[in-house]
């Protein structure tokens, strides 16, 4: 950003302002300026707080709070005049609330733009959890949906991409739905960490000053479950912490690569060797070349977006290895880094909802692909298990079988009864049984399977857990 007027001089210790190649490498205020709402609201909390221990009159109260009222009201229609050469985004809005209003330069009575900072983060991040933990129950509801809507088809599952056993579609994006979960908890422990105060530490050291601290706490809604105020305990801890950036970065970068996985899965579904799935067209885009392509680039951005949130959580820990204590100003660097892993997350969550929504299922083909009967082969070893037959041997007698297969070159489903008597006397006539697909879903009956009738529970688990639509 380039910084039009020469800087002030920053106080009574300076003659001169700072050069102006400085000041336009220090600035801030150029992608700080999204703390705005955050900066007015821990203003308002702490003029009030100074009104109740008689730094500020009643008056003065007032004017702060018009005046702040009034810079709100024109950074939001977008015409406040954001000035560089003030440095951030605190230092803009308390500048231009002391020309306006006097008392304005009582504000930052007992209060460091390193406790305000933090708090500023500590307010942007929870709400962007709050946001995100609904997106994420969204994207839920629609692969709880999709689960629905196509209960009565089975695919092979896959296990270093080979064909592996026969799966429900649903149980595969139940699978999706499980690791959200966990995602929209880790964002939840970690809104108990970033929900706790730090105004009221100064720059490092506190103040000699009568604050309250439980007030502003309490005006902040940084309260426990019990509504008793949380007050970060450590002035230095708390105006150097920035774990709780990390700790969204990271939950943000695993739920990245959640997505990603599934994003791949949709590639690798949607292409003319699977061909499971067919993607929706308004989420597809065409070649400039080729003219019959349609291609999944909506899921391979959020594949490839899912590097962007990883690089940003190394970045953060990176600037923040090595930092002595206490503030420092590395840590203005925390900044772009966080925004654009919350941007990111969330356009990835939001755009994965309803291209699942309306993403359909080719039946055919996955009917055809699950219609393998090798993909049953370890059903036929435990149908000799339960003829006594110790599992390593029915291993090794099933391995048989699918090569005698293999060499007679038919499906494994279509051995002769004396190919399967020579092969083990155990197999009887019912061996046929273990390969009717429907049945064998029946079979499955374990908790977390893949067995028609759990599927089917953990299906109504989820509705009840997401009140899906
Ligand atoms: N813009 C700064 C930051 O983001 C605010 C705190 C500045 N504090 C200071 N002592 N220079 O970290």
């Amino acid at each position: 950003m380039k910084t039009g007027k020469r800087p002030p001089a920053r106080s009574g210790r300076f003659k001169s302002g700072p050069a102006q190649i400085v000041t336009e490498f220090t600035q801030s205020v150029s992608f700080d300026r999204r703390l705005w709402v955050q900066d007015i609201v821990g203003s308002l909390a702490h003029a009030y707080m100074l009104c109740s221990i008689g730094v500020l009159t009643g008056q003065e109260l007032v004017e702060i709070q018009d005046g702040l009222f009034k810079i709100a009201e024109e950074i939001g229609a977008g015409k406040f005049k954001w000035r560089p050469e003030m440095e951030d985004v605190h230092m803009c809005i308390e500048a231009e609330l002391t020309r306006r209003v006097p008392a304005g330069a009582k504000l930052h009575t007992a209060r460091s733009r390193n406790d305000q900072v933090a708090l500023d983060m500590r307010l942007w991040v929870r709400a962007e959890i709050e946001q995100l933990r609904g997106e994420i129950r969204e994207l839920q509801r629609a692969l709880v949906g999709f689960a629905e809507r196509h209960l009565d088809v089975i695919i092979p599952g896959y296990t270093h991409l080979q064909r592996a056993q026969p799966v429900p579609i649903a149980h595969h994006m139940l699978a999706y739905v499980e690791m959200l979960e966990r995602d929209h908890g880790r964002f939840g422990d970690a809104l108990k960490r970033v929900n706790v105060c730090p105004l009221g530490s100064g720059a490092l050291a506190g103040t000699t000053l009568p604050i309250n601290r439980e007030l502003v706490a309490r005006l902040l809604k940084f309260v426990d479950d019990r509504d008793r105020p949380r007050l970060t305990m450590n002035s230095m801890d708390a105006v150097s912490d920035r774990d709780f950036v990390v700790e969204f970065a990271a939950a943000s970068a695993l739920l990245g690569v959640h997505l990603s996985r599934l994003a791949e899965d949709l590639v690798l579904w949607s292409s003319s060797e699977f061909n499971f799935v067919r993607l929706p067209e308004e989420y597809t885009t065409g070649s400039s070349l080729m003219p019959q392509k349609r291609n999944p680039d909506v899921a391979e951005l959020v594949r490839g977006k899912s590097g962007r949130l990883v690089g940003n959580l190394m970045a953060l820990l990176t600037i923040l290895k090595g930092l002595p204590m206490s503030y420092n100003r590395d840590l203005q660097e925390d900044k772009q880094r966080l925004f654009d892993t919350a941007d990111t997350v969330r356009a990835c969550v939001r755009i994965m909802a309803p291209m699942i929504e309306k993403t359909t299922v080719n039946e055919e083909a996955c009917a055809m692909a699950a219609g393998d009967p090798q993909l049953l082969a370890t059903d036929l070893a435990d149908y000799l298990v339960r003829k006594g037959v110790p599992f390593r041997e029915a291993h090794h007698v099933v391995g048989a079988a699918v090569a005698l297969a293999e060499k007679e070159g038919k499906p494994l489903n279509a051995l002769t009864d004396s190919e399967w008597q020579r092969l083990s006397p155990k197999f009887g006539s019912d061996v046929k049984e273990v390969f009717d697909l429907h049945q064998a879903m029946h079979r499955r009956q374990t908790p977390g399977g893949p067995g028609i009738r759990e599927v089917r529970r953990q299906l109504k688990r989820w509705q009840t857990v997401l009140g899906a639509k």
